[in-house]
């Protein structure tokens, strides 16, 4: 990998191929009864989130502190960017604390990038804007892999479902499944999927109820209200009537069909609770495996080469 992972264009095919099976090993780590390593001891990693986060932060925080990594936490509601400090100064005396990466999460796509331009630390984006969350991906790959127990994608149908045109997890998660040889299908209202389709390499339908016999996998996207600045379907209720996936619709689904959402979910919108939580949802099992996929980043970034140990 680069110095950076900003895209998952960083990646291409084989550094997917490699990311996915170094997090393998970082799963049995993970799995270990002291489920730590020794293998970033001495190394600093920062975690620089200019928007909310759940997962991400605290995945990423569980990962560095399991490679034995010394963590540094941002908050904006108690920094001087309260005060008016900008970006560039902010991430230089963070630098200049003495930092080996930095995990950035910021509502301007191309933020983490900038960061990069600026400091000598390794920057993962952990999801800028509208643009990429590259992590996601991989862990969302990682569990198709485990779940489906297959290390290969050639063939595997993917309906990806709702608001694609403001979600970075589906441009990451569908660059990625298509760069591993997954057909994928963009669902949504003309007015949710992307203004143009070039370079998705998807097809494309507005119906989601004839895909449901024959797809492998539902990832559904939550609707970001926070992004959309005019009203792009009538009313919620609608939205679920035609694209949300209720009980019902799930009874349609083939019986090994499984169901992914990046959270966090808008239960009753475009997935029922029941449904998210039922034996078909892999969702859980994403955050899971998300710490194995940052340690892996994170020591292949930091980790010189070196053993996991
Ligand atoms: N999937 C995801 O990025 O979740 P958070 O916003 O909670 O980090």
């Amino acid at each position: 990998m680069s110095r950076h992972l900003l895209s998952v264009d960083d990646l291409g095919r084989s550094g997917i191929d490699e990311m996915l099976e170094l997090s393998s090993s970082f799963v049995e780590v993970t799995q270990r009864e002291i489920p730590k390593v020794p293998a970033l001891r001495g190394k600093t990693v920062a975690s620089l989130f200019y928007e909310e986060s759940t997962r991400t932060r605290l995945s990423f925080e569980t990962a560095a502190k399991r490679l034995s990594a010394d963590t540094m936490t941002f908050a904006i509601s108690s920094s001087s960017v309260k005060k008016g400090e900008s970006l560039r100064d902010t991430v230089q005396t963070i630098a200049a604390l003495g930092v080996d990466a930095v995990v950035v999460r910021h509502r301007a796509a191309g933020a983490p990038h900038r960061i990069a331009g600026w400091i000598d630390a390794s920057i993962i984006n952990a999801g800028d804007g509208r643009h990429e969350h590259p992590t996601q991906a991989l862990l969302d790959l990682l569990t198709l892999r485990r779940r489906l127990a297959t290390t290969t994608f050639d063939g595997l149908r993917v309906a990806v479902v709702g608001d694609v045109r403001h979600s970075r997890v589906a441009r990451s998660t569908v660059k990625a499944l298509v760069a591993v040889g997954a057909e994928v299908t963009l669902v949504g209202p003309p007015t949710l999927l992307p203004e143009s389709l070039a370079g998705w390499n998807c097809a494309v339908s507005h119906e989601l109820d004839p895909l449901l016999p024959e797809t492998d996998v539902v990832y559904l996207l939550r609707i970001q209200s926070e992004r959309q600045d005019e009203a792009l379907f009538p009313s919620l209720r609608e939205y679920t009537t035609r694209y949300g996936l209720t009980a019902e619709r799930a009874g349609r689904l083939k019986p090994d069909t499984v169901i992914m959402h990046p959270g966090p979910m808008n239960r009753g919108v475009e997935i029922a609770a029941e449904v998210a939580d039922g034996p078909a949802s892999i969702i859980t099992e994403q955050v899971t495996n998300g710490v194995a996929v940052r340690m892996a980043v994170l020591w292949s970034l930091l980790g010189s080469g070196g053993s996991i140990a």
